[in-house]
C-alpha cells in the first residue's frame, strides 16, 4: 500500500459507521428522549411546540417568514383548505452581503437591527394596510415555548452571534419591529421550529407523517409524541436532536468542536450538518499536508471553513476520468495546484466518507424515534425532510435508506423518506392558519 492510502486507510476506519454502532445510538437515542420527557437532565432539549397535526383543512392567505440561516425567506402562501399550498410570493434575502456591506449575523449588531432588517424586507411582500393579516413564523433556533407565539431563544446555533437575542421572546421581537415599520396589522401568530414546519407540511397531505428534520446548513429532527406530558394529548417535539452527545467524536470533530462558536454543544450538528461537513474535510486534508501524504503545496489550507458543503456536492458530483472539478476546487481554496489524479481521488474518498457519516448517524436517530414511539414498527411512518443536503448532496438520500435498511431489515419497508420542498416555509403557513382559523 502507498503511504497516503494508508493515511486514507486510517481515516476511513475512524469515519466508517458500521451497524453495531448505528444500533447502538438508535438505543442511546430512545434512551436520551424518555429521559428528557420525564424532566431528567439529556442533551436533547425536547421542547413542546404547543402544534399538533393539521387537518389539511386550513385554509386562507398567510405570510410565512422563515429564518433560520443566512438566508432569510418571505412567503406569501395561499392555503386552499384541501392539502394544497401555492406560494404566491417569495422575497429571499442574506443577512451577510457577500460583498461585506453588512452582516446581521454578528456580535455589532442588535437584536432590534435585526429584526428591523427583517420586517423592512417583509413590506415588500405585505399587503400595506388593511385587516388583521396573520403571519406565521419559522424560527429555527432553539427556543423555549410557552405557546403557539411565545418563544424565547435559548442560545443561538450555526455560529449565529447577534447581540441581545438570546433570552428574548422571539415574538415580541418580531412584532415590535413590524409596528415600526408600520406593519401593525400583520401579527405573528405562531412560532415554530423548521423541523416542525417540515413536518406540519408533509402533515398537510399525508397523516402518516410522524418525524420532520432538516438536513441543511443545520440539523434538527421533531417528532409527533402520542402523549405528551404536559398535554396528554399527541404535540409535536422539537428535540433539538444536534445537540446529541451520545456519538464517538473523532479527534477532527474534537478540533472543529475546540475551535467553534459554542463549545460542547451541538455534537451531533457539528459531525453532520452543512455548515460544517466542508471544516471536517478541510481539517482532515489538512492532517494529510501535515503528515506529509499529500505533496502538493496548499497554502490555504489552514484557513477554517475555506471549504463549504457546496464545494464537496461539486467534488462528489464529478465523475470525470481525471477529476477536473476536484483538482479546481483544490486549487482555489487552498492552491493545492499539482494534485495528480490519484491524490484527487483520495480528497473525493474522504468528502464522500464525510457525508455517508453524516447520513448514516441521522439515520440512526431516526430510527431511535421509531424504537420510542412504534417499537415493534406496526404501521407506516413517514420522516419528512427539508434541506440542501438531503435535496442536493449527491448519495444523502440513498446512504439514508441504505442505513435504515441496516438497522431495520425487512420492517425498513413501513418507512418513506421524503422531501418535504419548502416546508419550513409553507408549514410556518399551516399553522399560522390553524391557529388564526381557530380564533
Ligand atoms: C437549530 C435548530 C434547527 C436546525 C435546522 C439548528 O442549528 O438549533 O433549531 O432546527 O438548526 O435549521
Amino acid at each position: 500500500m502507498n503511504t497516503i492510502s494508508r493515511g486514507l486507510a486510517d481515516i476511513k476506519a475512524q469515519l466508517t459507521v458500521p451497524v453495531s454502532l448505528l444500533q447502538d445510538i438508535a438505543t442511546r437515542f430512545q434512551m436520551t428522549m424518555c429521559d428528557a420527557l420525564s424532566g431528567k437532565p439529556s442533551s436533547l432539549k425536547m421542547l413542546p411546540s404547543f402544534m399538533g397535526i393539521p387537518s389539511g383543512q386550513e385554509q386562507g392567505t398567510v405570510i410565512a417568514v422563515d429564518f433560520g440561516g443566512t438566508n432569510v425567506r418571505i412567503l406569501l402562501i395561499a392555503l386552499n383548505g384541501a392539502g394544497q399550498a401555492k406560494i404566491i410570493a417569495k422575497k429571499i434575502f442574506p443577512l451577510k452581503d457577500k460583498g461585506g456591506k453588512y452582516d446581521y449575523m454578528a456580535a455589532s449588531v442588535s437584536g432590534m437591527q435585526l429584526f428591523d432588517f427583517i420586517a423592512g424586507n417583509i413590506t415588500e411582500i405585505a399587503p400595506k394596510t388593511g385587516d388583521v393579516y396573520p403571519m406565521g413564523h419559522t424560527f429555527s433556533f432553539p427556543c423555549r415555548q410557552y405557546g403557539v407565539n411565545q418563544a424565547e431563544l435559548i442560545n443561538w446555533t450555526k455560529e449565529f452571534k447577534t447581540t441581545g437575542v438570546e433570552g428574548q421572546n422571539i415574538g415580541e421581537l418580531m412584532q415590535s419591529a413590524l409596528d415600526r415599520q408600520g406593519l401593525g396589522h400583520i401579527q405573528a401568530q405562531v412560532i415554530i421550529n423548521d423541523t416542525t414546519g417540515t413536518l406540519l407540511t408533509a402533515a398537510y397531505t399525508d397523516n402518516t407523517t410522524d418525524i420532520g428534520a432538516i438536513c441543511g446548513t443545520g440539523h434538527n429532527s421533531c417528532y409527533l409524541e402520542p402523549n405528551h406530558p404536559l398535554t396528554q394529548q399527541p404535540m409535536i417535539v422539537n428535540m433539538e436532536s444536534g445537540n446529541f452527545d451520545q456519538i464517538p467524536q473523532t479527534s477532527y470533530d474534537a478540533c472543529l468542536d475546540a475551535n467553534s462558536e459554542k463549545l460542547g454543544q451541538q455534537r451531533l450538528e457539528k459531525m453532520v450538518s452543512g455548515r460544517y461537513l466542508g471544516e471536517i474535510v478541510r481539517l482532515i486534508v489538512s492532517g494529510l499536508v501535515k503528515d506529509g501524504y499529500l505533496t502538493a503545496a496548499a497554502e490555504n489550507i489552514q484557513i477554517p471553513y475555506s471549504l463549504t458543503a457546496e464545494d464537496i456536492s461539486a467534488m462528489l458530483a464529478d465523475h470525470t476520468q481525471d477529476l477536473e472539478a476536484v483538482a479546481d476546487i483544490a486549487a482555489s481554496r487552498w492552491d493545492m495546484s499539482s494534485l495528480v489524479v490519484h491524490e484527487r481521488t483520495v480528497l473525493k474518498t474522504i468528502a464522500g466518507l464525510v457525508v455517508t457519516r453524516s447520513a448514516r448517524l441521522v439515520a440512526a436517530t431516526w430510527a431511535g424515534v421509531l424504537y420510542k414511539i412504534d417499537p415493534d414498527l406496526s404501521r407506516h411512518h413517514t420522516i419528512a425532510v427539508d434541506g440542501s443536503l438531503y435535496e442536493k448532496m449527491p448519495g444523502y438520500s440513498e446512504d439514508l435508506a441504505q442505513a435504515m435498511k441496516d438497522m431495520l431489515g425487512e420492517a425498513a419497508n413501513q418507512v418513506t423518506i421524503r422531501l418535504s420542498k419548502d416546508g419550513s416555509g409553507i408549514g410556518a403557513a399551516i399553522a399560522a392558519a390553524t391557529v388564526y382559523g381557530s380564533s
